[in-house]
């Protein structure tokens, strides 16, 4: 806390909850460094909190009804304690706006993703004014393009400004960085370039500053977010463009940086001097999560993806080759408009032939205002969805499983995040393993290659690269134990584009 509330005015408790992707765990990150600055705690009991906030998801159905079923759980709340703010933040505050309000007219704040910057005067203003208050952007066909933009600032600035540390992300030593808002893309399924507003990228200079910051905090690892990361574009006064690939580049030699990643990618835009940057700098994560969606052309076309099943083939195939020792994760949606049987067995039948690391898979779920909803109809039974996404992970998970076995034996260097939270698994496979001694924890972290490794360490180890030797794999852990140098040489501290380490 910058400034730290006086001694009779106690400070007011925050509870947050996010539902999403990566964009709104930075998102709430923000949002939390600024009601700090305001005098604001945290705390992780509702009925302790004076403000209470969701940030929300509007990705599928599921995503809301998760929210609007805690909107309704907490309404007795607010009945007993008028007092208590309660705010709906993100991207269904965006989509749904005053029909949030209509539903649930206990909440105090709407604000949409590209008005989070506003949250603390906005909550203050419901107090003041003793009203409901509404800050969305421009829906993106109601104003120029230049307008539309403008109705989403960035507020990722506050975090350099920021004068205590703010590192974010399961980890202290991991942190988001925004390089880019929006999504330009119109999948025809998707209704994150609605509420998410115009793709920008935000200026490397700022990129680089931020990022300066988080490393001068201890962070080691920065997760570099976009809807379409690598079609990441900055167009200079002078007419240069910076691409992703320059951002790599200029953040590789942060010094106490150890690891660089970035999320999510477009198939189409994975473009050499990308994978080039990903081989040759050491930093960089030898992990690229580039989603197929499907694996027939058909589907693709009524999804918008712009692509064809032989062209992300090929993409695959020029990773692979680029790129020694990579591994690549996948989503894929399952269910859509018109997908029969046999486009199904192509989609199992490019995961197959694919080989990726992991695979996220979803039921398609119609979105008011897209395109697929306009115009297919959502004809595929849910049991049929139901039964696809099981089939279709059994695959993945079958062939995760046989692409981790390989790493019996072998070192891997890891990069140390804390306590594992599976902690017990490896029991399960192991029933004579003992999981703690004293001093001991079960530690977990990850391999240049994205895998989860599990091993009993000790906390002080979190934030450094570690060689561990991994005894056990299923299909989503390592599971190893520290090399120590008294019996095995300790690699070399940062991997090499030349180490077998993967
Ligand atoms: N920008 C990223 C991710 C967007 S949302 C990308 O383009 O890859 C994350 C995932 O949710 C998508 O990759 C897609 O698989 C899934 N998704 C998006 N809209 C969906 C919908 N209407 N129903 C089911 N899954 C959906
Ligand atoms: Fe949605 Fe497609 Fe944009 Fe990803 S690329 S956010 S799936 S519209
Ligand atoms: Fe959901 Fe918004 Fe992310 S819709 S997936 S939280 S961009």
């Amino acid at each position: 806390m910058s400034d730290p509330a006086p001694p009779s005015d106690p400070p007011k408790k925050l509870y947050i909850e996010t539902v999403g992707c990566q964009m709104n765990v930075l998102d709430s990150e923000l949002v939390v460094a600024q009601l700090r600055r305001e005098g604001y705690e945290l705390t992780d009991d509702l009925r302790q909190a004076d403000t209470i906030l969701y940030n929300t998801c509007s990705v599928r159905q599921h995503a809301e009804d998760k929210v609007y079923s805690a909107l309704g759980r907490i309404k007795r709340l607010k009945d007993r304690k008028p007092e208590v703010r309660i705010g709906v933040l993100g991207c269904m505050a965006q989509k749904d706006q005053e029909r949030i309000l209509r539903r649930a007219p206990h909440v105090d704040l709407v604000v949409g993703p590209g008005q989070l910057g506003r949250v603390s005067e906005l909550l203050q203003a419901s107090q003041d004014e003793g009203r409901p208050q509404l800050a969305v952007s421009l829906a993106r066909n109601a104003g120029k393009t230049l307008e539309v933009l403008d109705s989403f600032p960035t507020f990722d600035p506050d975090r350099v400004a920021s004068p205590e540390p703010t590192p974010q992300g399961s980890s202290p030593h991991q942190a988001f960085v925004r390089i880019q808002m929006g999504c330009d893309k119109f999948c025809t399924y998707c209704i994150v370039p609605s509420v998410r507003g115009p793709e920008q990228g935000r200026p490397p200079d700022l990129i680089v500053e931020e990022a300066r910051r988080l490393v001068g905090q201890g962070v080691k690892e920065l997760t570099l977010l976009g809807q379409t990361v690598n079609s990441y574009k900055y167009k200079h006064g002078d007419g240069r463009i910076s691409r992703l690939s320059d951002v790599l580049l200029a953040l590789h030699d942060l010094d106490g940086l150890l690891r660089l990643k970035f999320v999510t990618n477009f198939p189409l835009d994975m473009t050499d001097d990308l994978l080039q940057a990903v081989r040759d700098l050491p930093k960089a994560s030898r992990y690229l999560h580039v989603p197929a969606q499907s694996g027939c052309d058909a589907v693709l076309k009524r999804m918008k993806r712009l692509y064809t099943v032989t062209q992300y083939d090929e993409m695959m195939a020029r990773i692979r080759e680029t790129i020694p020792g990579v591994a690549v994760s996948s989503d894929f949606i399952v269910g859509f408009c018109g997908e029969t049987e046999e486009s199904f067995r192509k989609t199992v039948e490019l995961v197959e032939r694919s080989r990726f690391k992991n695979s996220f898979i979803f039921k398609y779920s119609p979105r008011a205002g897209t395109k697929a909803d306009e115009r297919f109809a959502d004809d595929v039974p849910e049991a049929d969805k139901k039964r696809r996404n099981t089939e279709l992970l059994a695959v993945q998970t079958a062939i995760s499983l046989e692409d981790n076995r390989p790493f019996v034996g072998r070192t891997v260097e890891v990069l140390v995040e804390g306590p594992s939270k599976t902690a017990g698994k490896r029991n399960e496979a192991d029933p004579d393993a003992s999981s703690s001694a004293s001093g001991v924890s079960q530690m977990t972290g990850r391999t240049s290659c994205d895998r989860i490794v599990v091993f009993d360490g000790h906390r002080r180890q979190a934030g450094h690269l570690l060689p561990v030797v991994i005894e056990q794999v299923s299909a989503v852990t390592l599971f190893g134990r520290v090399v120590t140098t008294d019996s095995h040489p300790a690699p070399a501290p940062a991997p090499s584009p030349e180490a077998a380490l993967r």
